[in-house]
């Protein structure tokens, strides 16, 4: 049986739960990207014109469980809300035993992860949480790869639980990157450490015409081809895993192309003397920090090929100006580029905001982690809880 959608129930006078992840950056209390925010407003209106009573909840940040931590608290992302909503959210401070929710048709409960208990899924809180509704809408996509009360343990007691629309659309976009794309396949992958990534790397190689490689990790690609890499990041341990990747990819006819040329400085740093040097004479005190101009021709011509575009991770340092023309080359092409475009990943959203690039996108995803372990191949365990409760029925009442 599908799992249920929030479309298929009547919310007509009922209360609402809807798990969101608004996790945003925050810098000196003030929101920095709000792309979360935004990517909840459709479900919530969707929810309150249905006639629904919409109690909204999320995580923001680690804080202590049991502590009152106030640069934690959700009070900003209450009033981001209230502007997009135009309409006041009041923010519910002391909600786990039960609130008024007033005259207001949507309101926010503070902080789940300042309950004990909350990220280790604690059966106990899952019901209380589970009690405060008549059906739980499980819509943070991003937040689906945690197994917490709020988002995996309540599914097992809400009264009705289902997927709601933003969860529905990421798997949609996703699903066809990995399913039956339009070929050329072109995935980009930035990021620091080759660990951090392989198993998204150990994938893709499986799926794509070319994997783009940037940042440390196309550090150890090319220590792994026998370059010296300065004292730049990378990782010994994985030059194995990195030849191994590169054989596969041959071997299916597909590429993982390395940087030809980079850019190095001795310093991470505004202003610090960079220069552009061929792969093969990096000095042994300099730091790779970006790609060079032979090789952003290069990965620019792969991704006017492609039909087919998946971007994870800057390809180089980018927030600093002398190392930002890889990754602001890579943005121009991929906005210029006709293909089908999926994006996601912290870093890679900075880089699209920057770039102003948005909307040139098909689809950006809202998930980082839960971005990884779904093109991982993982199974979301949210997904799992639902279709355990649905196959099961396990409701309790
Ligand atoms: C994220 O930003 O990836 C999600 O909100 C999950 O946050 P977490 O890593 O603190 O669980």
């Amino acid at each position: 049986m599908p799992i249920p959608k929030m479309s298929d129930f009547d919310l007509k006078g009922k209360r609402v739960l809807i798990r969101e992840d608004f996790n945003v950056p925050l810098k000196n209390g003030e929101i920095t990207s709000d792309l979360r925010i935004r990517a909840a407003i459709p479900t919530i209106k969707q929810a309150l014109k249905a006639g629904g009573q919409v109690i909204l909840m999320s995580h923001l940040g680690r804080p202590t469980e049991g502590v009152y931590e106030e640069n934690f608290s959700l009070a900003p992302i209450a009033r981001q809300l209230s502007k997009l909503l135009k309409m006041e959210v009041p923010l519910i401070q002391h909600w786990i035993d039960g609130f008024d929710m007033g005259d207001a048709s949507v309101v926010l409960l503070e902080n789940v992860r300042f309950n004990h208990g909350e990220t280790d899924n604690n059966v106990e809180l899952a019901k209380k949480m589970a009690s405060l509704c008549d059906i739980f809408v499980m819509d943070a996509f991003a937040t689906s790869h945690r197994i917490e009360s709020s988002t995996h343990g309540i599914i097992k007691y809400a009264k009705e639980a289902c997927l709601g629309p933003l969860f529905f659309s990421e798997l949609e976009a996703l699903s066809k990157i990995l399913e039956k794309p339009a070929h050329p396949v072109v995935a980009i992958v930035g990021g620091s450490k080759v660990s951090t990534k392989l198993a998204l790397l150990d994938f893709l190689v499986k799926k794509v015409d070319s994997l783009i490689i940037g940042g440390g990790i196309a550090n150890t690609f090319l220590a792994a081809e026998g370059y010296t890499v300065g004292k730049s990041l990378y990782e010994p341990d994985l030059i194995d895993e990195a030849e191994r990747l590169t054989l596969e990819a041959k071997e299916r006819g597909a590429e993982i192309p390395v940087p030809i040329d980079v850019v190095v400085a001795e310093r991470f740093a505004e202003g610090t003397e960079s220069y552009v040097r061929l792969v093969s004479q990096i000095d042994d005190n300099e730091k790779i920090f970006d790609i060079g101009p032979d090789t952003i021709k290069n990965f620019v011509s792969i991704i006017k090929k492609a039909k087919t575009i998946l971007w994870n991770g800057p390809i180089g340092a980018f927030e600093i100006e002398e190392f930002s023309k890889g990754t602001q080359a890579i943005a121009k092409a991929i906005a210029e580029s006709k293909a089908f475009k999926v994006a996601g990943g912290g870093d890679t959203l900075a880089a699209i905001e920057k770039y102003r690039i948005a909307s040139k996108i098909d689809y950006i995803s809202t998930g980082g982690g839960a971005f990884l372990a779904f093109l991982e191949g993982k199974k979301l365990p949210v997904i799992e809880a639902l279709e355990l409760r649905n196959t099961k029925n396990e409701k309790v009442a």
